[in-house]
């Protein structure tokens, strides 16, 4: 057996099913007879040597707990100062012969460059953004989804009541997974995603044309990245750049909102924000979580290293991290075209 000793790390935003994921993790490895380290805080624990054994006690109790225990950072190794050399020397001290990391684009972007430097890796797809391209669906989508639907359906009893509009801003950077689903499922008028450009003064004739019909309130769903022009600017909360490159958005639903105020709509802005994130994970992020993570290991047992295990339909299968991240996952038109029948 070459493989002895496997490093599991967690990097980027957290995602509810990720302790689900390192739980199927370590327990299959063990019964395959590896050990397993946990590396703390992403790419910063390999920095920084900031890892530990794990053994069935340590993944105790932490199926059902959203997060992940292991800490996570969207630190990246190629930005740091000997970032990369001295990841390079924690993997030699603690002799690790291979990582699973799981993560979104970033974190297995750094797995892809790191292959190339003959480090063995897996990598395991988790974001509650849902854009890899690579698989039908990431750990923690489902959860932010459900949260996101939970949400609106809660914005309605208030948007009645008042005649109000709500406008709830949703996650979602490059891609409008969350909002176009959850505004589908928790029934919203309309709905605006990175992906396609949007005219203010349609927003407000369509709900102008409910109120015609008696429709004294109206639910708009917005997604983070949203821009009325592609070419424009995305709303920013913080030009702080993280180090893959990343701004802070936030502030579309307030435009949005003092737009309809101006045309003479009583109207709130609410920013759902890392509420996306938390909590417990749904079922299905569960499973998918343990189906992946146990898929993980299998791939590191039959030693195939570089890919991504991913979901396809109702299969877990395995392709190259490169190519399961070279693009974004966008919403697809006819999904967006749906959501315009429904107002
Ligand atoms: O990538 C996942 C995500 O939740 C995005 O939807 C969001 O833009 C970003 O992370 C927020 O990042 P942070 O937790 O660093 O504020």
């Amino acid at each position: 057996m070459t493989i002895k000793r496997i490093g599991v790390l967690t990097g980027g935003g957290d995602a509810p099913g990720l302790n689900a994921a390192i739980r199927a993790i370590v327990r299959k490895a063990l019964k395959y007879g590896y050990e397993v380290f946990g590396i703390k805080n992403g790419w910063l624990g390999l920095i920084e040597g900031d890892i530990e054994k794990l053994d069935l006690d340590s993944i105790s109790g932490i199926l059902h707990i959203g997060g992940t225990f292991l800490g996570t950072s969207r630190t990246n190794p190629y930005k740091k100062e000997n970032g990369v050399q001295k990841v390079l020397d924690n993997i030699k001290k603690f002799k690790l012969d291979c990582l699973i990391t799981l993560g979104g684009e970033d974190t297995n972007s750094v797995s892809n460059k790191l292959s190339k430097e003959s480090i063995k890796c897996v990598g395991v797809p988790k974001t509650i953004d849902n854009d890899i391209s690579g698989t039908d669906y990431t750990i923690g989508f489902d959860t932010a989804l459900s949260i996101a639907t939970d949400a609106i359906d809660k914005l309605h009893s208030t948007a009645v009541s008042h005649h109000r509009v709500m406008v709830v801003e949703v996650m979602g950077r490059n891609t409008g997974w969350i909002a176009i689903l959850a505004g589908l499922a928790g029934g919203a008028d309309v709905i605006l995603i990175p992906e396609f450009e949007f005219d203010f003064d349609e927003i407000i004739n369509r709900i102008k044309e409910r109120r015609n019909r008696g429709k004294n309130f109206s639910i708009v769903v917005v997604a983070e990245g949203a821009k009325p022009s592609l070419k424009a600017e995305q709303i920013i909360k913080s030009k702080e750049v993280d180090e893959f490159g990343h701004v802070m958005l936030g502030g579309m639903g307030k435009i949005i909102r003092n737009r309809l105020k101006e045309a003479g709509y009583e109207a709130r802005d609410v920013i759902l924000g890392h509420l996306q994130r938390g909590g417990k994970p749904t079922a299905f992020d569960r499973i998918l979580a343990l189906k992946l993570g146990a898929a993980a290991v299998d791939l590191v047992k039959e030693e195939k290293f570089n890919r991504m295990v991913v979901l396809r339909g109702t299969k877990i299968i395995d392709i190259p991290i490169e190519e399961a991240i070279k693009q974004i996952k966008y919403v697809d038109k006819d999904l967006y075209e749906l959501s315009k029948i429904f107002y």
